[in-house]
């Protein structure tokens, strides 16, 4: 038995890791305890997005476009390029690297910033006297007691119902993320941000990729017109996207996959694939922690309920990032990593979940913040539009990707901005300034009086901001 310390959080993902160093910075002794395992049997700090999730899949969607440009477009800028091959042992290994740099940096930060971490896997034991009692069986079992307790244990990939990951032929994330060989024939089940990610990689590196989506509108939460854009770009560039689709059998067979569905107007069809990527989004983890110990039962769907400050029914146990409500994004998950430290250091910081951005790190790139035209028109709320091509940016033109646009949304009384939307090149880092401009609270007058570097892309934004008063200087 140790001494008690004043917080323990459980799971080193982005909410987990990230509210441990916030609190050690602030004062607090902290544990963290992560059951990842690594490719080789030790520690892996950083949860889904440093393990299989945003980082391998950017540094794939980074390799694969590269690769894409090779073969397509330099020779638009002048260079040949003769005997193009890929490599694909060394394009996996470079990703397996890259998550190593993240492992390795997590637990350079946690000894900086003296944050005891633990290899093992958590589980509460109950509420003792000055706290929260809780085992690790780990390589070394052992019981720590917390004065308080983050819970931030992440989200697994979802199955389809009796189609168990095998990450052979029937992959998740991780599996999608790890193949030795490009698949001749690729399916894809769910065109959400995993299914169009994943797809976009595979289908740049050779696969014939056949995309399989329930709903009959294609990526329902992103802005209408956006969404509208991306599928015409994405079919252009060779996915097949099927909307609409009712699976009725997925099959793993010794050699691939046979599938068979109805599409949207009920017709039957059969589709056999090499390897299957079923991306139909992801389920809270919070079985195993013995809950009940303290009190604490999760919702129906699995996540830990709590309130807007992250707080749970049992004062001192908190909850963070994918296992609570609200986006599964790492950057939220970060924010009320960060927002719980220091609540329980006594401060009093504020998430506002109306700015945090989302963005789809496929080609061309699609991000926005804010609200979409359709819910602010379903609200009845009187909005100004004004949007600008990228085709009319000189710093796009010269780089060759002229795909896109900028949409701003304001108020049409007071000119607020009420939602930024982007598909476009670096619409991942144009973002930002956007959320930027609605945390404080700024008019499409203010992005479009501020000064922008030229030639940029960010000066699309600025005239998407001139164009919601119908003055765009260049379009
Ligand atoms: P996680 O990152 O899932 O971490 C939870 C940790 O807790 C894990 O290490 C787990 O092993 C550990 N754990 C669980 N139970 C226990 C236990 N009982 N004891 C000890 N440890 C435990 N989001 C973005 O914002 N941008 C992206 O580009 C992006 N790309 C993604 C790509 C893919 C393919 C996937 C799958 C997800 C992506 N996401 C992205 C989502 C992002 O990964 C998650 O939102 C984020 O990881 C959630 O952080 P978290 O800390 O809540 O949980
Ligand atoms: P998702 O929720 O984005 O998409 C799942 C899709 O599958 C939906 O369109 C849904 O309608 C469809 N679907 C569900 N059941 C189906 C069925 N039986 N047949 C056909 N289609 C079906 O989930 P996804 O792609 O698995 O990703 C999970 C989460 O991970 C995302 O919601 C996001 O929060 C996070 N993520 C974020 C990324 C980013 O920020 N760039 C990248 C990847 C993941």
């Amino acid at each position: 038995m140790t001494q008690p310390v004043d917080l323990i959080v459980i799971g080193a993902g982005p909410g987990g890791y990230i509210a441990a160093i916030r609190a050690a910075q602030l004062g607090l002794s902290v544990v963290c305890i992560d059951a990842w395992v690594g490719p080789k049997g030790g520690a892996a700090p950083g949860g889904t997005c440093t393990n299989v999730g945003c980082i391998p899949s950017k540094a794939l969607l980074q390799s694969s476009e590269h690769y894409e440009h090779a073969g397509h477009a330099f020779a638009d800028h002048g260079i040949q390029i003769k005997g193009l091959g890929l490599d694909l042992a060394r394009m996996i290994a470079r990703k397996d690297q890259v998550v190593r740099q993240n492992n390795e940096g997590i637990l350079y930060l946690f000894k900086k910033n003296k944050v005891q971490f633990i290899h093992g896997r958590a589980s509460f034991v109950g509420k003792v006297e000055g706290g929260f009692q809780v085992q690790v069986d780990g390589s070394t079992p052992q019981t720590h007691t917390g004065k308080q307790v983050v819970i931030a244990t992440g989200s697994s990939p979802r199955a389809l119902p009796g189609v168990a990951f095998d990450e052979d032929r029937i992959l998740s994330n991780a599996g999608a993320l790890a193949l030795t060989e490009v698949p001749k024939r690729l399916g894809v089940i769910g065109a959400g941000v995993i299914g169009l990610e994943m797809g976009s990689v595979w289908r740049r590196l050779g696969s014939e990729v056949t995309v399989l989506e329930a709903l009959p509108d294609f990526l329902g939460a992103a802005d209408a017109q956006l969404a509208k854009e991306a599928l015409k770009q994405f079919t252009k560039q060779g996915l097949d996207i099927q909307l609409g689709v009712k699976l009725t059998e997925v099959k793993a067979q010794a050699q691939g996959v046979k599938l068979q569905y109805a599409d949207a107007k009920g017709v039957a069809h059969e589709l056999e694939v090499d390897r299957l990527i079923v991306s139909i989004g992801r389920i809270p983890h919070s079985e195993g922690l013995n809950l009940e110990a303290v009190g604490l039962q999760p919702d129906a769907r699995g996540f830990v309920p709590v309130d807007d400050e992250c707080r749970t029914s049992i004062a001192g146990i908190w909850a963070v990032g994918d296992v609570v409500r609200g986006p599964m994004l790492a950057h939220k998950a970060e924010e009320e990593g960060v927002a719980v430290a220091e609540r329980i250091s006594g401060q009093k910081p504020h998430v506002d979940f109306n700015t945090v951005p989302w963005v789809i790190y496929t080609s061309p790139e699609i991000a926005w913040v804010g609200q979409t035209e359709q819910a602010l028109k379903a609200a009845g709320r009187a909005y100004k539009a004004g949007s600008f091509p990228f085709l009319a940016n000189g710093r796009a033109r010269a780089l060759g990707d002229t795909t896109g646009f900028v949409k701003v949304l304001s108020d049409t009384e007071t000119d607020t901005i009420l939602g930024v939307h982007i598909i476009g090149p670096m619409a991942s880092e144009l973002i930002a300034e956007a959320a930027v401009a609605m945390e404080f609270k700024a008019a499409a007058e203010d992005i479009a009086r501020i000064c922008h570097a030229h030639p940029t892309l960010s000066e699309a934004l600025k005239e998407a901001a001139l164009a919601t008063d119908g003055r765009s200087l260049n379009f």
